[in-house]
């Protein structure tokens, strides 16, 4: 079943984030930021929503969908400005190889080539033992009806090139690749549903 992520799903949601997608950088960030920062914030911002999918009492996979991207991360930045100036000075001064993602990802930010579409999957991720069952392409729905029930029809994604399940599932529902880009030595691609 989907349901909107609550405060208890929270802890389950950030392990299945930070074990499903290791190289990323939010995870590199460590479990007890992506916990009591990210999806802390994730759960009370108004530009966006985490739906999660239960089985019983078990978070199987989530989804975090924003209508207004930019928004959203200036939201989630914002909200929590302390934490995130301290997981900077901890975590990402010391190790150049972040400092560098870290640089790249936030000027990608402001790229302009994507402006007309603000609405974004921001991540995605199924626990391991409940992939190929379709849980997956059941979230990416849920998520493009809620653009729609914001007003949008058009929704991007931008996924590192070496996701090919992510990359497989997101053709399959209805995403076509758009352009490339390369973001501190790593190969990303945006790709957009219409919605149409
Ligand atoms: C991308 C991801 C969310 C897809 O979740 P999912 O629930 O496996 O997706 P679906 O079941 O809807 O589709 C998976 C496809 O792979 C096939 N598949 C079969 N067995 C599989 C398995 N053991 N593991 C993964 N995929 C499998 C499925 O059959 C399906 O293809 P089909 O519909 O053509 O048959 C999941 O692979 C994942 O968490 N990946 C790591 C995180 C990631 O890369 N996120 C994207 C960041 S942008």
């Amino acid at each position: 079943m989907i349901e909107v992520m609550r405060q208890n799903h929270v802890a389950q949601v950030a392990r299945i984030h930070h074990d499903a997608l290791p190289a990323d950088f939010l995870p590199s960030l460590g479990l007890p930021f992506l916990e009591k920062v990210f999806f802390r914030a994730a759960l009370t911002s108004e530009y966006g929503k985490t739906f999660v999918y239960t089985d019983k009492d078990k978070v199987a996979g989530f989804i975090t969908i924003a209508h207004d991207s930019p928004a959203f991360i200036r939201n989630i930045f914002l909200s929590n400005l302390p934490q995130i100036v301290w997981t900077f000075l901890t975590k990402v001064l010391l190790n150049v190889a972040l400092l560098v993602e870290s640089l790249s990802l936030l000027s990608s930010l402001r790229d302009a080539g994507e402006k007309t579409t603000k609405s974004e999957i921001v991540l995605i991720a199924v626990d391991k033992e409940y992939r190929g069952k379709g849980i997956g392409s059941e979230l990416i729905k849920e998520a493009m009806s809620y653009i729609r029930t914001r007003g949008y029809t058009c929704c991007r994604v931008k996924t590192l090139a070496q996701n090919t399940d992510a990359i497989a599932v997101y053709r399959k529902n209805g995403f076509e690749t758009r352009r490339t880009l390369t973001l501190a030595g790593k190969k990303y691609l945006i790709m957009v549903n219409e919605g149409n």
